[in-house]
């Protein structure tokens, strides 16, 4: 694990250009890796900008790792929004996404296509994700068809995560693995410029895109989609408790809050803070003045003020 500044090799955001679907059609062709990665509010947006990150998901996640909703089920499109309009105002460079939240979608094409279009207005995102096949797929038709490039999600799909039998990994058998094909085709044929594979066997995964022409990303799902998203939280080591197989912690930021937050309370309650350093000062001459004006004898007996109400 290792933390700080610029350890890293991405430039520096000002000598990128901005990350369109082409520039990902390109990097797919290349074997460039596309670096994926949520961000829920303008302190992460700033983080993944300048970490150089290719896309950046406002992901429903934010249900669990930010509002604490213990599934990602609850969120709503007015909470998307808002977290949206956070993280645009902190990216500059990568390609942003918004991800659409259960009930956003699924009733029918128009209100699809209506909360994809408010997404985009509201909150600045270029383009939208839904999860999960079937009836989503002509909903990514309509909304594609709208004007809005679409982001597919197969595999573990949290928003209908029950019905697929809970949080586990999809596609382990042959049926599985045929269903998610399938969906990954259907999902292609619509026009999805992109496809993410959650919580998938990684030779499944590999069998998978090689059928198919757009980048795929994948979380938990093996090093052969075309990029690889992981959540901001999970991979900061904020988020605590168990955690996915698929996550990989690069620091542990949670242990870094609690331990400033900790250190604080404890100069608090010891007087050690604030410092010298922390504090205003003020011209002796203003200061003296002050004081010969609270030694008044009027005042130094006032135990209140008689203030005048307003007319
Ligand atoms: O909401 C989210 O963060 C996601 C990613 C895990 C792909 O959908």
């Amino acid at each position: 694990m290792s933390s700080g500044g610029r350890s890293h090799t991405a430039p520096p955001s000002a000598d990128r250009q901005p990350v369109t679907l082409p520039r990902l059609a390109e990097m797919k062709a290349a074997g460039e890796p596309i670096v994926m990665v949520t961000a829920y509010d303008y302190p992460s947006a700033t983080v993944v900008e300048e970490a150089g990150a290719d896309i950046v998901l406002v992901g429903d996640s934010a249900a669990m790792v930010v509002l604490g909703y213990p599934g990602t089920e609850p969120v709503s499109m007015e909470e998307m929004i808002v977290l949206g309009k956070a993280v645009r105002r902190g990216l500059k460079t990568p390609l942003m996404v918004g991800d659409m939240p259960m009930g956003s979608y699924e009733a029918s094409n128009e209100l699809a296509v209506q909360n994809a279009q408010r997404l985009v207005k509201e909150t600045g995102c270029q383009t939208v994700k839904l999860e999960a096949g079937g009836i989503s797929v002509e909903r990514a038709r309509a909304i594609v068809n709208s004007g809005i490039p679409v982001m597919g999600h197969v595999g573990l799909t949290p928003q209908t995560a029950t019905a697929l039998g809970g949080y586990k990994a999809q596609g382990k058998t042959a049926q599985g693995a045929i269903k998610l094909l399938e969906e990954a085709l259907a999902l292609q044929s619509v026009g999805c410029f992109a496809i993410v594979f959650e919580a998938v066997p990684a030779a499944i995964t590999e069998a998978i895109v090689e059928k198919l022409e757009v980048p795929t990303i994948g979380i938990g799902a093996g090093p052969a989609t075309a990029g690889q998203v992981l959540v901001f939280h999970d991979l900061l080591g904020i988020t605590t408790g168990r955690m996915a197989k698929f996550v990989k912690r690069y620091a542990d930021v949670n242990a870094e809050m609690v331990g400033g937050v900790g250190r604080y309370a404890d100069e608090v309650r010891s007087r050690h803070f604030p410092e010298p350093d922390h504090v205003y000062g003020v011209e002796p001459a203003e200061l003296a003045e002050f004081r010969r004006y609270l030694e008044q004898e009027s005042l130094a007996s006032a135990k209140s003020w008689d203030w005048e109400p307003l007319p």
